[in-house]
């Protein structure tokens, strides 16, 4: 069973215990979903792009009966997911960034290069390019681009180089192709904690889902649907990512029409407890808003 991350300070930020309507952006498997179901939050609309994940969040959540409803959208959809419902503000609202461990250990879903399977990495399986075709279609200048920018993969270039190298000799169809071509296109230096290809599969992945895309946009509507006095909680995993929330959170605040005011001056991490039991915590950041009253 997935572990959520930083669970209490998730409830200590978004105080479901007030009741009200709380909205988790990416349900999941419903970890933190239940978590606030628990501590009393009237209702929850949990969204989420990944119908495998929305079927787990469904079993975890069925205890609550009515109290759940889980919506097949992308969270930068938030305001026709609640305008269908008719709901204009909601009392707290969380957004766990990125991919699952369930995504990256699932068979079949060509996330990790810890097993050799065709290159997919769509979150939402429904639609849109699989890693192998996008990867077949962009130019190498494109590649190395990503590879850099999502990655901070200071070899991008050489990697984007053998991958069109191999496209022309049949194709980068697999994750383990993929892997092998980046471990041989970088320079061997010592013994390293993390593979070589971790770096440019977190790149491809941010690519294919466009993961960065359209987040400023997305938080500042969410922070717009919040009551006042309504919470919003953010968590990433990577600086690329924590640093858009950072930047926007900020600017929400300052420029004053929303009303937000950030509650983490600097990000919450997650205790040395955590870590150890979830070492998939390790990189997580959290940030947290209200809404004055
Ligand atoms: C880190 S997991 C969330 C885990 C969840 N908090 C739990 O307790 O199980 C991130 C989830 O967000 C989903 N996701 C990522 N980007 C999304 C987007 N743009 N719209 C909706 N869901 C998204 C992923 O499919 C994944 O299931």
């Amino acid at each position: 069973m997935h572990e959520p991350v930083m669970v209490t300070e998730v409830l200590e930020h978004l105080a479901p215990a007030r009741g009200g309507l709380f909205v988790d952006c990416t349900v999941g498997g419903g970890g933190h979903a239940r978590a606030i179901l628990e501590t009393g939050a009237t209702r929850l609309i949990g969204l989420d792009r990944d119908p495998d994940a929305l079927a787990q969040a469904e079993a975890a959540l069925e205890p609550f009966g009515s109290r759940a409803e889980l919506v097949h959208s992308d969270y930068r959809r938030i305001d026709e997911v609640l305008d269908a419902r008719g709901v204009a503000s909601v009392d707290g609202l969380l957004a766990d960034l990125g991919v699952s461990s369930m995504q990256l250990e699932a068979p079949g879903r060509g996330f990790s290069f810890r097993r050799d399977e065709p290159l997919d990495m769509r979150m939402d399986r429904t639609t849109g390019a699989t890693a192998a075709e996008a990867i077949e279609h962009a130019d190498e200048r494109t590649l190395a681009d990503v590879i850099y920018e999502f990655g901070e993969e200071r070899y991008a270039r050489r990697i984007a180089r053998a991958i069109t190298e191999a496209r022309s000799a049949g194709g980068v169809r697999t994750t383990g192709q993929l892997a092998d071509l980046v471990r041989r296109a970088i320079p061997r230096r010592g013994p390293s904690r993390i593979d070589p290809a971790t770096r440019t599969f977190q790149a491809i992945r941010i690519w294919v889902n466009r993961e960065l895309e359209g987040l400023d946009a997305f938080l500042a509507q969410a922070a717009r649907r919040l009551a006042p006095g309504g919470r919003m909680v953010v968590i990433t995993f990577h600086s690329l990512e924590d640093r858009i929330v950072k930047h926007t959170l900020r600017s929400l605040q300052a420029g004053g029409d929303v009303g937000l005011t950030i509650r983490t001056k600097r990000p919450a991490v997650p205790s040395e407890a955590e870590i150890e039991r979830n070492p998939r915590a390790r990189s997580a950041k959290l940030r947290a808003a209200e809404r004055q009253r």
